[in-house]
This record gives structure tokens, sequence and C-alpha cells, in this order.
């Protein structure tokens, strides 16, 4: 099938290269000159496993490419759409203006009888507005969200755990679905559920997920909040809650909480989409989650001025972990730089080390000290504070390693990550975000 997936960002440039690897023909288009110039070499413009090798396949095989110009576009069966949405600055809504702007820009090329599947995150109704802007062109517009995770963003194109697309009333709807199912027909024969829903429902399926991911990891932060007032270990109540199938262990990871490019600002435009159909009390607990994820940063800061006993001037503090999560280099509302800044602005010499996102961190807060080996981060170092749980630092740092590099064994484990027993064993005053 001929395709074009627009805006290369990260959920265009993985779906480009993964619908190539499928055997598809694609192109990609994008503005951006300098990211188009590194696809088009093979290379992955952010750190994705796996990306990288997809692309060489693909431009090495003819079935993939990227442009600049949108006139590329004509002749696919398929335009995706998966530009980003941002929150609007100085607002909680999302900005839509890469969407508009995308649909302005492929209009005078759509023919009769294309499909034009969205991918972006949307407030529930742009689906209805966008498809009367392309109807006079006689194209169809379906609704096909992506739930890809960081990190995991190939597996989960390639082999999703459910496929959603939302379509129009009818025998239009009826053909574009079936388009669709062509279009991921390795993951329809593994039997992968295949959703066919109206335009809305699809574009909910979206929010609503990650509006419950999102509740799943605050709820058991609030846990940690008592936990730390009660004695009690939120890491055991996490094991001992996740034993009831109804429930489950997964997105239950306690710690400083959730960040990244999706989460945060989804919520947000959730609940602020929900206001403008006057239904904002059914997600007023959305107020709370992000308030429960923002107060996480807080203690986490509060934990090392403790263990310092409140003299973080001067002190030097090693700070593991800088992206928002492990296997990422995004930066994008990382709770682990959150943490580090602020304490920078107390007046701790901070040094940030990550196997990945040291380059974006630095970009972004040059003000903060950065080392790219971790060993030399935690030289001399007066307390150690873990926000990413890279295996670096959750599996192969022994607390006798480093202890014997700090000035002071004192860590404050950010993700709840580290075994805790063993490091007190090492002389490590031990502290945990919710655990004893
Ligand atoms: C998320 C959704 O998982 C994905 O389905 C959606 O398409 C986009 O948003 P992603 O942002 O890649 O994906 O990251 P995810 O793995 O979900 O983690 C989000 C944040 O939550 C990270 O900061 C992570 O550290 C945090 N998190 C996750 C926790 O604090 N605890 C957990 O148990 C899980």
């Amino acid at each position: 099938m001929r395709m074009s997936v627009i805006g290369c960002g990260y959920l265009g440039a993985v779906h480009a290269a993964a619908m190539a690897s499928l055997g598809h023909d694609v192109v990609g288009i994008d503005v951006d000159e300098t990211r188009i110039a590194m696809l088009s070499r093979g290379e992955a413009p952010f750190f994705e496993p796996r990306l990288g090798e997809l692309l060489a396949e693909g431009i090495a095989s003819g079935r993939l490419r990227f442009r600049t110009e949108m006139a590329d576009a004509a002749g696919a069966d398929v335009h995706f759409l998966a530009v980003g949405t941002p929150q609007l600055p100085g607002g909680h809504a999302a900005d839509l203006r890469f969407v508009d702007a995308a649909v302005d820009a492929l209009l005078p090329h759509l023919r009769a009888g294309d499909i034009v599947a969205g991918k972006s995150t949307v407030p529930v109704g742009t689906a209805a507005a966008l498809a009367r802007r392309i109807e006079p062109a006689g194209a169809t517009l379906v609704w096909n969200p992506e739930f890809l995770r960081e990190g995991w963003a190939v597996h989960d194109t390639i082999s999703p755990d459910r496929i959603v697309v939302g379509v129009p009333d009818g025998e239009e709807g009826a053909r574009a679905a079936d388009l669709l199912r062509d279009a991921y027909r390795p993951a329809v024969e593994a039997e992968t559920p295949f959703l066919v829903t109206d335009l809305a429902t699809a574009e909910l399926v979206k929010g609503a997920a990650n509006a419950f991911l999102a509740t799943k990891i605050s709820f058991i932060n609030a846990m940690a909040e008592i936990a730390d007032a009660a004695g009690a270990d939120v890491a055991l109540l996490a094991d001992a809650l996740g034993h009831d199938t109804r429930i489950g262990r997964r997105y239950l990871g306690s710690g400083i909480g959730f960040g990244g490019g999706c989460l945060p600002k989804d919520i947000r435009a959730f609940a602020a989409r929900a206001e403008e159909l006057g239904r904002g009390e059914a997600v007023g607990f959305l107020r709370e989650v992000d308030a429960i994820n923002l107060r996480r940063r807080d203690r986490a800061v509060q934990l090392v001025i403790d263990a310092l006993d409140g003299q973080l001037f001067g002190r030097r503090i090693a700070v593991l972990g800088a992206a928002f999560k492990p296997f990422s280099d995004d930066i994008r509302d990382s709770p682990a730089l959150d943490v580090a800044v602020r304490l920078r602005g107390l007046g701790a010499d901070v040094v940030v080390t990550d196997p990945a996102a040291i380059d974006n961190a630095a970009a972004a807060h040059p003000q903060l000290g950065f080392a790219r080996d971790r060993d030399e981060a935690l030289r001399d170092a007066d307390a150690v504070v873990i926000v990413t749980e890279w295996d670096e630092y959750r599996r192969e740092l022994s607390p006798a390693h480093a202890g014997a590099l700090v000035r002071r064994r004192i860590v404050v484990d950010g993700r709840n990550c580290l075994d805790a027993a063993a490091w007190r064993a090492q002389g490590w005053n031990y502290r945990g975000m919710g655990r004893r």
C-alpha cells in the first residue's frame, strides 16, 4: 500500500519506518529540513531502540523516503497525520495549529477515495471538524490513535495490543476500516483486537487511556504519602495490591511520578476539553492526579534537604538520571531534571549523569553540571539521588562500589528501585519515597 506519514517527530518517524518494514511504500513528510536530512540518511533523530535499523533497511529497500514538500504525499492511498499537539502556551488545552497546518497543506494533493488517518492525540470533536474540511476533496477521514511508549515505540507500532479505528457511518466508513485492516495486516492476522468505532470514541480512547494510566501512577503515589506518614512501605503495598488481577502491578511504580511529552499534557488537554463540553466535574479528579504528581518532586527535594540537615549550599549532589524514563533521551517535562534544577536552585553543586539524555539536558539547563561517566558523577558526592531507573543505576551499581566513590553515604531513591536493605548493609543512609 502507498502511504504518507505527515509529521516525522517521535510518532511519525517510527510509524513511517514501521510501515515500510511491513512492506508498504512510505513517504514521510516534515517541514524540519535537518530532521528530514537525518532520517533520509537512515539516522534516528532521537534515542529509540531498533529505529535506526528499520530506517536503514527501509531506505536501502527503496520503500521508505523522507521529504519536506507536501506535494510528495500525493498519490498515497492513506495519509497518516502524526504531527504534535503540544500544550497551548499559557493554557491547558491542546494547541492544534500543527494539525490544522498539515491538513491545509495536504488538501490540494488529496484525490477522491484517499484516506486521511489521524494519529495525533487530539481533543474529542477534532476529527469531525477535520472530516468536514476534507469532504469536498472526496477523501475520507478516520481516527487511528497510537498508544506507543517511548523506548518500545517500534514494538508497540508493529505489535500493538489493540488497533482502534474511528470511521464515519455507512459504506465509506466500512471501506476505510478495510483499508486500515490491510495496512496493519500482520498484526490483524496475529489476532490483535481490531476495534472499529465512531470518530469521537476513537479520539476519546487515547485521552481516556492516558488519564487512566496517570491516575494509576498518582494513586500509588498518594498511597506513598500515606505510607510515609504511617511508617508503612509503599513498594510492598504495591506488590500486594498487584497480585489482585483486577488491579495488576504494572503502572504502580511509586516515586517522583510521571513526566514526558504525553501523559502530563494529555491529561490537562483532556480536562480542558471536558470543561468545554460542560462536563468538567466528571474529570475533576485529574486535577488531583496532576497535583499529586507534582508534589512528588517537592517530596524528593525535601528528602535531600532533610538528609543533609538543611545544608545544601555548596554540597555536591550526584543526580543519576535526566530522561523522563529509562530507554529514552527525552527530557520533556522530566521529573528527574526538575528535581536536579530545584536542587541547583537551592545552592547545591549538582552533577547530572544519564546514559542517553545528557546532550538534551545540557542544552535545556546549562546551569547544571554534567558528567557522562556515572562514577565521575558519584565522586566526592555528599548525596546521591536516583531519579531515572536506568539499569546502570538500578541493577549495575553496587552500594559498595558507589560507597568507595562518594564523600557521604546518603542515597535518595526517587524511583524506589534500589534494594534498600543491601544499601543500608553497606552503611548507606537510604531514603525511599514512601518506604520505611
Ligand atoms: C505514555 C503511554 O504509556 C502511551 O500509551 C501513550 O501513547 C503515551 O504516553 P510514554 O510517555 O512513552 O507513554 O511513557 P510511559 O512508559 O507510559 O511512562 C510515563 C511516565 O510515567 C514516565 O515518567 C514514567 O517514569 C512514569 N511512570 C510509569 C511511573 O512513575 N510509574 C509507573 O509505574 C509507570
